[in-house]
This record gives structure tokens, sequence and C-alpha cells, in this order.
């Protein structure tokens, strides 16, 4: 448990660390994480405000957690709440007041809100201390809502949130929307970049590159973890990879609607021109003012190559699209990269990408079933993909089913 001071110490190297997140995924882990850590709470949620209704969105449990095997990762549905004082986060938001309850299990008639206990029934766990604290953006505006549940003492039984406890999340929760808006903000400018080019059905776009979005950063979390990279380092290139991943085929803007919206299948020529927006891409963020911008040329620029080396567009000049001197095949085409020399990024992405988009009805076709779409993964392990990767992938396959379902509606 962190003493006083080091939660006032705490807090202020918080500021520093949430801002440097910006991805608003990642960023609702490290709020829970940290908000639990503060008052050292067994589980906690975070809902987002969508209009009328709260969004059930992210969830910690360590008792569950507990249950799973090594490495295994909680999953969970997410739902919808009216903002209204039925339900405890509902109040929460309707009133904009923290609710500091000690035993959900103990609620007064009186109250207007009921604890509902489908979760527990489900999961065999006992909510009982709740603190619900509402995120409000510098204007005012309620982005969201804080909930962490079950605090303990020294001998992990749970005990009610004190008022010292209420009052520190609430100069958490201060801290924590802030970074919130800003990341809410950074994932609304991709998605409006994205829709902006009409790169498809605009219904179907941004559901697309959030499912690409989370699934890479699903196979890249495991594949760091097995290579023993710092939880640090994975954290940081999880938050680039996710945003990079998403932005993968930003180049199909340059490509004209007449091919891109093509209902059949290509030609040579359109095939040929459709390959374009690798290139294309890449150049988007050819500043290589940070990071990020050298994480999504790279992305969009190696998505299509393949393991085997039969990939698209291979070792070209970024700029000229030129092959580059040495890596000529004889009939003059450039040398696709393979293996290991195609970036780890990119060939997380290629398996991200034709696991959606064989899942998925596209202009040009149905949607495959599941059963083909995992034979074609498996039997192109060493072909198409980085075999390492496709083993993690079909470790992972829960939780890349539920990235998925979670990013199954139109966004
Ligand atoms: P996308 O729709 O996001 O597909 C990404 C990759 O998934 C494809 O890269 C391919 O490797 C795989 N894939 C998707 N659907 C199928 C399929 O039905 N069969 C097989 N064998 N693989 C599939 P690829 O082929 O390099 O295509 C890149 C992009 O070009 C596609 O992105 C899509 O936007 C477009 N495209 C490709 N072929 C056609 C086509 O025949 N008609 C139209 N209208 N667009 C196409
Ligand atoms: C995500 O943040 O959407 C992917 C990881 C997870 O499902 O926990
Ligand atoms: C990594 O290996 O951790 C990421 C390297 C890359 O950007 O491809
Ligand atoms: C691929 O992974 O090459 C696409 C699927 C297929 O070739 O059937
Ligand atoms: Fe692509
Ligand atoms: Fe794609």
């Amino acid at each position: 448990m962190l003493t006083e001071k080091e939660k006032i110490e705490t807090l202020t190297r918080l500021v520093i660390e949430l801002n440097q997140v910006s991805d608003l995924d990642i960023l609702m882990e490290h709020i829970l994480s940290q908000a639990r850590r503060f008052v050292n709470a067994d589980a906690g949620s975070i809902y987002i405000a969508e209009g009328r209704m709260l969004q059930f969105t992210y969830t910690q449990n360590d008792t569950l957690q507990k249950r799973l095997a090594k490495g295994e990762k909680l999953i969970y549905s997410t739902f919808t709440l009216p903002i209204d004082e039925q339900s405890i986060a509902g109040y929460v938001a309707a009133t904009g007041q923290p609710l500091n309850i000690p035993d959900v299990y103990e609620i007064a008639p009186t109250e207007p809100y009921n604890f509902s206990k489908e979760f527990d029934e489900a999961s065999r766990y006992t909510t009982r201390s709740v603190l619900t604290i509402p995120l409000k953006s510098a204007r005012g505006d309620l982005l969201g809502i804080l909930q962490i549940i079950n605090a303990q003492d020294e001998d992990h039984q749970v005990i009610p949130f004190s008022d010292k406890d209420e009052k520190m999340m609430l100069h958490f929760a201060s801290i924590a929307a802030v970074a919130l808006e800003r990341a809410q903000m950074t994932r609304a400018i991709i998605l409006r970049m994205i829709r902006m080019a009409e790169l498809r059905d605009p219904k179907e776009t941004g559901a697309h590159v959030n499912r690409v979005g989370g699934v890479a950063v699903e196979i890249y979390e495991q594949w760091a973890l097995k290579r023993g990279l710092s939880q640090k380092e994975i954290d940081t290139n999880r938050d680039i990879l996710r945003m990079a991943a998403m932005l993968h085929d930003v180049g199909k803007v340059a490509i004209s609607d007449l091919i891109l919206k093509k209902p059949g299948r290509f030609n040579n020529d359109e095939f040929e021109i459709m390959k374009q927006h690798t290139i294309l891409g890449a150049q988007l963020f050819r500043g290589r003012q940070s990071d990020f911008d050298d994480a999504a040329s790279q992305v969009a620029f190696t998505h299509h190559e393949r393991w085997d080396g039969k990939g698209y567009p291979g070792y070209v000049d970024i700029q000229s699209g030129s092959p580059l001197p040495d890596h000529i095949a004889p009939d003059g085409s450039p040398l696709g990269k393979k293996g290991e020399e195609i970036p780890i990024f990119g060939r997380i992405v290629a398996l991200a990408d034709v696991y959606d988009a064989l899942s998925s009805a596209r202009i040009y076709k149905e949607a495959w079933e599941q059963s083909e779409v995992l034979d074609t993964i498996e039997k192109e392990a060493g072909y198409h993909f980085d075999p390492d990767l496709v083993e993690i992938f079909f470790s992972s396959i829960d939780v890349i089913r539920s990235i998925q379902q979670r990013y199954s509606e139109s966004e």
C-alpha cells in the first residue's frame, strides 16, 4: 500500500505519465490501474458517456484475474446504461456528484439507485464497497465515470472507501479527465481522417480500423512479453502501434473511387494501382517527426509484405517508388522484403489486417466463415505470415474474438 507521501509523489508523476499516452484504450488501462493502486482497490471500471447513455468500456478485477492462467486476459462484454438515477453509475453521471457506498448490498431502499447483481452472479464475485466518480472535462462536460470497487486493508479484507480516498480520487479524476479528453480527440481525429477519405462504406471503416488496431496490439503484447521486453517499452510501443495500425490503409485516400469501390474483382492493372496505397501512405508520414510518424510510415509501407518474400511493394524508395539498387529481381521489379527483413509492426499488421478482411464483408467479397478464416491463417504460417505471430494469434484467439466483437457495430 502507498504511504501518504508516496501518494503525493505518485500523483505528480502521474500528470506527466498520463499525458504521454495518446491512445484512448491504453490510457483507460493506465487510469484504472493507477486509481486502484492509490486506494488499494481490487477492481474497477470505466464508463464512457455517449449522448444520454453510458458505455461500459473497460474493466479490471484482480480477484477474477487470479482465477485465470498466467498471461490470460479477463474477457468481458460491453453494455450500455441510461444516464438516469436508477443505476449507481447512471446516478453519478446524471447528478455529476461522486458516490461512496460502503456496501452495495445494504443500499437504503429510499435511495433512487439500485445495485444490479447480474455481474456478481455471472462472475461469482462479491462487490461490496464502491466509489464512483464523474470524469468531467475542463469545460465541465461529462466524459465518463470512474468506478473503483472493493477497497482492501493490509490483510486483503474488503473495507469501505474513506473520505480521504474519496478526496484523493476526485483529484485524480480531474487529472485523468484532461488526458482522457485529449485521447478521445486524437482517436476522433484519426477516425475522421479515415472517414473523410471515404475509404469504403463509411459504416464499416471505423470498426475495421479499430479492430485491426486492437488485434495488432494484442499480438504485439504477447510477442513482446515472449521476448522479455520491459513493460515500459511494451506500453510505449502498444500506444504507438495502435494508432499506426489504425492508419495502415490511409494511403487509399489517393486511390480513385473507380478502383477503390469497384464492386467486383480487380484486373491486373487495377491491382497494380491499388498496390500504390502502401507507398502513398508511407509518404504521408515522411516527416519522421516522432516515433509515431516513424511507426505509421513503416506500417503503411510494409503491411502487404509477405514472410516468404512475395508481397509488395518490396525494396523501393519511399519518395520515388522505384526499386532500390541491389534489390532488383531479374525482371526489373523490386525484390520483396522477407522474414525478419519486414519490421515487426508490419508483420503484425499484415496478420491483423488479413484476419479482419477475410472475416468481414467487403464491397468485392462476402465475409468468410470463421473456420475458413482460421484455416487460411494456419496454412499461411511461414508463407504469408510470420509463423511465430500465427502461433501467438491462436494462443490469444479468445481475446482477439472479444476485440472483434467489441467493435462489431458501426462507429
Ligand atoms: P482489404 O480489403 O483490407 O484486404 C486486405 C488483405 O486481406 C488483402 O490484401 C488480402 O491479402 C487479404 N484478403 C482480403 N480478402 C481476400 C479474399 O477474398 N481472398 C484472399 N485470398 N485474400 C483476401 P491485398 O490483396 O493486397 O489487397 C489490398 C486492398 O486492395 C484490399 O484491402 C482492398 O481494399 C483492395 N482489393 C484487393 N482486391 C480487390 C478486388 O478484387 N476488388 C476490390 N474492389 N478491391 C480489392
Ligand atoms: C483493447 O484494448 O481493445 C485490446 C486489449 C483488450 O481487449 O484488453
Ligand atoms: C520493437 O521491436 O519493439 C518495435 C520495432 C519496430 O518499430 O518495428
Ligand atoms: C493470404 O494469406 O495469402 C490470403 C489468403 C489466401 O491466399 O487464401
Ligand atoms: Fe492495405
Ligand atoms: Fe486494411
